[in-house]
């Protein structure tokens, strides 16, 4: 095994895109950021230095950070930022995972352009569980705003109203042929005819679920969050923010230019979304020359509906480990969180101003009532390791405080969040069911919920409220897929397992930012087993501090 040594340095860089410059925070001066590729087995050393006037740092998503939780990266739960000026060196060892990760700032919403792809390659002398293809292409999907995001959360949070929507969708951080001033930049996808290719596709967009798809070609799904899967074929992916797809593509149409594209999948009903459509172009090198033929449009593919929730379900469904699945049968903590959006009530004496939600509300969201809140003068990994008290509580419940309809027509007054820093204690190796239950106070939407520190089966998924007398014959105890981000069903429900086998703590939550913004989040805190492979290392030297 190799270890890889790499500078990132985070830094204010102007990017042109739609017509307008902006001061972009990126790292290296790229947007999106650098690729890394490793096998399996390998180490990365990352050292990162800030050199912008923000707080950062940086998460490596999808990483099991096996006794490493120091080098996870979400700001004030593993760490403290790294302070404009600062730096901090990540270092952790691939354990296990193969396929695409990705990696992005975990602090405010500095992620918006702070993001890369994270290749991982079976072991050296390892092969894959498909045929190899001939080439590997890495497909960011993102999104961009013609705004300095931190600006965008910054008023949403004064404001109490939901943020503006992004400008465009990207494809490796260019948008594309359908938008103003973008075509000349179109992210072009060479091909030879009869030739395979494998893309790896991540969703590192904000706040939007894409469907994606490729013109008249089929896609084999072999992979998602760096785990296996049996191969299954379709046209149409979906993607939550966070989660990544790995597909075999084969060039077997006409030599011709054929559009890949993403666009919305819009699950929340009445709220705004962007209907705008990002492309890149895969393109034949027996086509026609496309400078000399720009008159030739590529081919235009199909996309669902805006609102498609059953292709974005079909598809979530379809997913089966390849690899021999190690799910618990036994169960020894069975936890139930309700993840939700709401709306509180403007707080006595704040100005109308603060109060722009739905009728003079506020909005939020939580799990199990609870809307979570940094801390802001220890992480909490420090605050668990050091033993420090004041920074957060072990009492958050394993169950919601009030049961209720939750995906009825329900009063929005059965759920005023209450704010906490609650963590939920597991002991070294607890075999954990948990049930995420969708509400639909406000609205219902499909949620990405993403466990840092694992990869859990998802045993089955369903809509309405999960009703263990019925939904427990559908529990998918041999082959479910091993994932990092679930997408839970709009207005429904999914059961994940895993074993409490990495000590640490780990941030569970929507990777919809503008609802971590809103406390859409909780932490497990696993407690260390006995002997050293099964304790948490020591802090490095170099860990900011607060
Ligand atoms: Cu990809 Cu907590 O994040």
């Amino acid at each position: 095994a190799e270890t890889h040594y790499h500078d990132f340095v985070i830094q204010a860089t102007p990017v042109t895109r739609l017509c307008k410059t902006h001061s972009t925070i990126t790292v290296n001066g790229m947007y999106p950021g650098p690729t890394l590729e490793v096998n399996n087995g390998d180490t990365l050393v990352i050292n990162v230095v800030n050199r912008a006037q923000y707080n950062a740092t940086i998460h490596w998503h999808g990483v099991r950070q096996i006794r490493t939780g120091w080098a996870d990266g979400p700001e004030f739960v593993t760490q403290c930022p790294i302070r404009p000026g600062g730096s901090y060196t990540y270092r952790f060892t691939i354990q296990g995972q193969e396929g695409t990760l990705w990696w992005h700032a975990h602090s405010s919403w500095l992620r918006a352009t702070v993001y890369g792809a994270l290749i991982i390659r079976p072991k050296e002398g390892d092969s894959y569980p498909f045929p190899k293809p001939k080439r590997e292409t890495p497909l960011l999907l993102g999104e961009w705003w013609d705004a300095n995001p931190i600006d965008v959360v910054r008023q949403a949070t004064r404001t109490g109203a939901a943020p503006n929507i992004s400008d465009a969708y990207t494809i490796n951080g260019q948008p594309g042929d359908l938008y103003n001033c973008s075509s000349k930049d179109t992210i072009i996808v060479p091909i030879d005819s009869g030739e395979t290719n494998l893309l790896r596709i991540v969703n590192s967009g904000l706040n939007q679920q894409l469907f994606f798809t490729v013109a008249n070609h089929k896609l084999t799904v072999v992979g998602a969050d760096a785990s296996y899967v049996k191969p299954f074929t379709t046209t149409v992916l979906m993607l939550g923010p966070g989660q990544t797809t790995d597909v075999l593509i084969t060039a077997d149409q006409p030599p011709a230019r054929y559009y890949i594209a993403a666009r919305a999948y819009a699950s929340a009903q009445g709220a705004p979304f962007d209907n705008t459509t990002t492309t890149a172009i895969l393109n034949y090198k027996s086509a026609p020359c496309p400078a000399k033929s720009t008159s030739v449009k590529p081919v235009i593919p199909i996309l669902p509906a805006f609102n498609d929730t059953a292709t974005a379900t079909a598809f979530s469904k379809s997913f089966r480990s390849q690899r021999k699945a190690l799910v618990p049968t036994e169960i020894d903590e069975n936890l139930f969180f309700t993840v939700g959006l709401g709306l509180n009530n403007c707080p006595s004496g704040s100005s109308p101003a603060n109060c722009q939600g739905p009728n003079g509300t506020r909005f939020t969201a939580s799990m199990n009532n609870v809307s979570f809140v940094l801390p802001s003068s220890f992480s909490l990994l420090e605050a668990h390791q050091q033993l420090i008290p004041g920074v957060f509580t072990t009492d958050f419940p394993a169950a919601p405080p009030v049961k209720f309809d939750y995906t009825g027509n329900v009063s929005r007054a059965l759920q005023q969040p209450v704010p906490g820093t609650k963590v939920y204690k597991l002991k070294f190796g607890a075999r954990v069911q948990l049930v995420l239950q969708g509400t639909s106070i406000f609205t219902a939407e499909n949620h990405p919920i993403h466990l840092h520190g694992y990869d859990f089966y998802i045993i089955a998924e369903g809509f309405g409220n999960f009703d263990p007398n019925r939904d427990t014959a559908k529990f998918n105890l041999v082959d479910p897929p091993l994932r990092n981000t679930a997408s839970l069903p709009v207005g429904g429900w999914s059961v994940i397992r895993f074993v409490a086998d990495n000590p640490g703590v780990w941030l569970l939550h929507c990777h919809l930012d503008v609802h971590i913004t809103w406390g859409l989040a909780m932490a497990f805190l696993v407690e260390n087993g006995v002997g050293e492979l099964e304790t948490l290392e020591s802090p490095p030297a170099d860990l900011p501090l607060c």
